[in-house]
Parts: C-alpha cells; structure tokens; sequence
C-alpha cells in the first residue's frame, strides 16, 4: 500500500468508506490511545520500519457537481478525478493529470505540476478537526497552502480531510507555460483540455517511472528556495545552473543539483535513484525505508558540500 513498495505492517489497520466510519475509527484509536495514520494512496510516503498504531485507509467515494464546483470524496483516485472533471466539461485541473494518489491528500503537500497547484482552484476542504472535535470547512486562507506546504502538513494528525470541493471553469483551458508540454501541443491551434491532461500524461509517463514497475515516491526532495543573494553567488559559480523566480526569492532545480554530483542513475544495493530522473529515488525491491533514507542522506550531504544547499525530503517519512 506504498507506492515505493517498502515493507512495514500496521498494528491496526481498516478501510473507512463514509464520514461516519472515518469518525469512528478515530473514536477507538483515541479510547485505546493509539496513535493514527491516515493513508490514502501510499505515493508520498516512506515506510522506514512498521506502524505502530491505526492506520486508517482513506476510501470515501462521492462526486457531486455544485455549479462551477465539484466535490470529490477523500478516497477518490486523483486521476479519476481529474477526468471525471474533464469529462463533465470542465477546464483547471488538465496540468494535474496522472499524479498519484487520492483527492485527500492532494491539499496536505499542494500537489503542483506544470505550473498549476491545487490552491490555485479555491479548494475547500471538509476536514475532521481532532482537537476541535467536529467536522468543518478550511477554505484557501486558513489553509496557508504554499510550495509543497499547507497547514494540514504543518499541523500533521489533526485533521482528517473528508473532502475537497474545487472550483473549476467551463471556459477553454489556459495554454500551459512549461516548453515541455508546449512542444508536446503543437500541432494542435486550440488544445482542449483532454488535449492538454493527454499531453501532461505522455510527457510525465516519459519522465517518471511508473511506481507499478519501479518502486518510487516522485520528486525524493523538494526544489530548494535561497534568497536572491545566494542565488546570484551560486550562478557566479555555476552559470549553468537552472533557477527560477519564486515569490521574492529563487527556486533551484534539486534533480539538476543531484544529477550534478553523479548520482543519476546509482544503485546502491536494493535502492537507488532513477536513471531518467536524478530527483527519483527508486526501490529496485528487497530493501528498506532504512535503506532508502541512507541513500538520501548520501545526496544531501554530497550536494550540501557541493553547493551549501540544504534539500528536504518532499514525502512523508514515518
Ligand atoms: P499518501 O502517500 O497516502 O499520504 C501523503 C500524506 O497525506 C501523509 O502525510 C498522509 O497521512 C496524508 N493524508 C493522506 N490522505 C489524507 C486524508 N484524507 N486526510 C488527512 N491526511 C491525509 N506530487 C505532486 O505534487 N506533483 C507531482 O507531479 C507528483 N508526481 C508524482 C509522481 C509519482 C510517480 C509519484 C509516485 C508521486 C508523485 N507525487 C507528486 C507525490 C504524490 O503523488 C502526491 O503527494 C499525492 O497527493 C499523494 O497522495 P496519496 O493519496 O498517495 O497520499
Ligand atoms: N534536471 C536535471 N537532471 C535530471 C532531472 C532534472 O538536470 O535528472 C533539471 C533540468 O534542468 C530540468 C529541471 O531539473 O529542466 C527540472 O526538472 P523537471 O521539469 O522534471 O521538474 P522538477 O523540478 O524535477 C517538479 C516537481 C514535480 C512536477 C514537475 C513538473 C518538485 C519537487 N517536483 O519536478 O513534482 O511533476 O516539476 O511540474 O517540485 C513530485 O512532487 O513528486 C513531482 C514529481
């Protein structure tokens, strides 16, 4: 149930497929004072030895269109979402095709690809709110969602998201700013977005590995953010280095920065980094969540030497 294919084992575990079921799971794991993880997919996570406590597998199913909205249950596939959507004629969600995992999880990292993150569609999340103990709506600004941040990952195990309610467009698709997807769109002089999620998911099936085959989280680490002093120091010394405006500050490339200190393709043992992509750390299968986060470190510190760039693992390791 984790996309890199870790082993680990929960002490308890069950599959809840109403609120009611969600509210109750978490009723008995506060009675026996256990502690809860709630799993959706498994893409962004990393298992580095076994679960002790109640893992609660998110399964709640519901689409229901409101307007210009749709609400997606937490246990919906995000993909399937994101073609539901298209297929009931809406635009904004096309960039976010094939990325992994359940709508639920979607708000806690922002989930972002080609110039669209989740925050740009006015989520509103209907959470259960464990300190407060009832349910309740966190619309954009109590949610402070940034680059691969909100507060439901800030405030890690508080919040138990039920559902997302995302307000989308009947208009024609924005044409995407990335090279990559524009060369992908040429031919086309109006891609719609069925075009635009079809071109998003040829270009990511190139880049990425598909986690039924290789063992992989996406993106290990997170693109590191300096401040415009550090950034321009840095391409004194390394003028080739890929940087990209980022709110008042700069975000580097880590797969650059990786791929820079030979690290693209290296095994080590059961774990490695992809040869397509250096900022994917892959599970070749027999290892551990141990074994893959010795390998991080390996490239944090190398890079950190390199380049005086700290990166931060982009999933969850529990
Ligand atoms: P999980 O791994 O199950 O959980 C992730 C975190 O969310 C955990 O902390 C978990 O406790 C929490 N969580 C899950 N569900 C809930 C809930 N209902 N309530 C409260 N907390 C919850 N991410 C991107 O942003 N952009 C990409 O382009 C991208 N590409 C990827 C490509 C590949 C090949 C892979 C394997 C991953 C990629 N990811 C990407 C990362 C991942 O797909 C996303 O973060 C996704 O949203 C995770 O969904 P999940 O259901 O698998 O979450
Ligand atoms: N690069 C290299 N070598 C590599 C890989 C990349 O030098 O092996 C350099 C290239 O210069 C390339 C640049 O890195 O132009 C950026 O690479 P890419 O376009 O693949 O994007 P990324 O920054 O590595 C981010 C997200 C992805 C998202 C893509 C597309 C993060 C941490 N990752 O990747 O999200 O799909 O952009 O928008 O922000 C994820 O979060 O799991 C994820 C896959």
């Amino acid at each position: 149930m984790n996309t890199l294919g870790l082993p680990a084992r929960a002490r308890y575990f069950c599959t809840v497929t109403c609120d009611a079921d969600a509210v109750e799971a978490l009723g008995w794991a506060a009675e026996r004072d256990l502690a809860v993880l709630v799993l959706g997919g498994g893409s962004n996570c990393v298992f580095t030895g076994d679960v002790d406590g109640l893992v609660i597998h998110m399964g709640i199913q519901q689409r229901s269109i409101q307007g210009d909205r749709i609400e997606f249950g937490a246990g919906e596939n995000w993909d399937a979402a994101v073609r539901f959507s298209i297929d009931q004629g809406f635009s904004g969600l096309e960039c976010l095709a094939l990325i992994p995992g359940s709508v639920g999880a979607a708000p806690v990292q922002n989930i972002g690809a080609y110039g669209v993150e989740l925050c740009q569609l006015a989520p509103r999340v209907r959470v259960w709110d464990r300190h407060a103990q009832q349910s309740r709506w966190i619309d954009s600004a109590e949610a402070e969602y940034g680059y691969r941040d909100s507060l439901f990952k800030r405030d890690i195990g508080r919040f138990l998201i039920l559902s997302v309610s995302l307000k989308l467009s009947r208009q024609a698709p924005d044409l995407p700013s990335y090279p990559d997807l524009q060369a992908e769109l040429s031919a086309l002089a109006a891609p719609s977005a069925r075009d635009i999620a079809d071109a998003v998911t040829r270009v990511r099936r190139r880049k990425l590995p598909d986690p039924a085959v290789l063992g992989n989280a996406g993106s290990f680490f997170k693109n590191p953010i300096v401040v415009i002093g550090v950034a321009r120091e840095l391409k004194a010394q390394y003028p080739e280095m890929p940087q990209f405006p980022h709110q008042g500050e700069v975000k580097l490339s880590a797969g650059w920065l990786i791929d820079q200190c030979g690290f693209k393709g290296a095994v080590r043992g059961s774990v490695g980094v992809s040869p397509a992509h250096a900022l994917v750390l892959v599970h070749h299968g027999g290892g551990t969540g141990q074994d893959l986060m010795a390998l991080a470190r390996e490239i944090q510190r190398s890079v950190f030497e390199r380049y005086g760039v700290q990166l931060e693992p982009e999933p969850r390791v529990i």
